[in-house]
């Protein structure tokens, strides 16, 4: 599984220090949140979810990605979980665009039902998000094709299934390092301070004064119904 969900990402994707203090946790308490899709005897899509508590409104959403992992290890154990948080999905390169990826999604609805959840939630990386990296998350989150749904691809997914975007996520998640592992982790040279575009990346990357580099990555928060059945 994690081999499978190693593939296909930027470099930089595993320098959020918030992530990687929970993550242990997360693989060791909530193993039986990771889902497999399988066709015949080949693995073709996994993804991961967390039990958070959530009361149900935006204003106390977590603040993204990263901050779901906090709140499922910290608060685990102080309250009675009521939300699951889809924190990953990935489809099998050559698989994609199949529909597959709405499967894996309906397999965790059936789960949070099944679990006596109310309420499914995703932070989602929007898949052509990389292409604006200028354009503010709740702009492009906004934006609609002519035929009315949304212009994201994987946002257009969720919405298909009757999700709906809730927030957006500014800081989903925020990625550390020096000049010497954002030039590895990129493949560019960064000569200087500043802002940079890098590829993969949502949102421009900044290098300060003293060679750090620094590259918050937005999201969407978008809500699955679970009252309905999924179709
Ligand atoms: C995002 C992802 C899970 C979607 O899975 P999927 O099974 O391909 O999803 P769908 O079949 O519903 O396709 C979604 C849309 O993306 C489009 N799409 C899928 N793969 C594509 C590709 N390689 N190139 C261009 N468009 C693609 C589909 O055509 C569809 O658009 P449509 O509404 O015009 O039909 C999958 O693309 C993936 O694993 N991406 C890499 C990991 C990732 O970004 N995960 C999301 C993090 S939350």
């Amino acid at each position: 599984m994690a081999a499978f969900l190693d593939q296909g990402w930027p470099a930089f994707i595993s320098a959020d220090a918030v992530a990687a203090q929970y993550l242990p946790s997360v693989r060791e308490r909530f193993a039986d949140l990771e889902l497999l899709v399988v066709d015949g005897d080949r693995y073709v899509g996994a993804g991961w979810a967390v039990p958070i508590v959530w009361d149900g409104s935006a204003g106390s959403l977590p603040e993204g990605y990263s901050d779901s992992l906090r709140r499922s290890v910290t608060e685990e154990t102080a309250h009675t979980p009521n939300t699951l948080v889809v924190c990953a999905a990935q489809i099998d390169q050559a698989e994609q665009g199949r529909g597959i990826a709405a499967d894996l999604l309906r397999a965790f609805r059936e789960q949070a039902v099944a679990r006596g959840l109310e309420y499914l939630i995703v932070p989602l990386r929007p898949t052509l998000k990389h292409r604006y990296p200028l354009t503010a998350i709740a702009d492009y989150a906004a934006w609609i094709r002519a035929d009315g749904a949304p212009f994201d691809p994987w946002l257009r997914t969720h919405w298909r299934m009757g999700a709906r975007v809730l927030a957006t996520a500014a800081q989903s998640q925020t990625m550390t390092g020096t000049i010497a592992e954002w030039e590895d982790w990129t493949g560019m040279t960064l000569p200087d301070a500043g802002d940079y575009i890098i590829p993969g990346g949502l949102a421009p990357l900044r290098i300060d004064d003293n060679g750090n580099g620094t590259y918050v990555e937005p999201n969407i928060w978008v809500q699955h119904p679970l009252d309905t059945p999924a179709h």
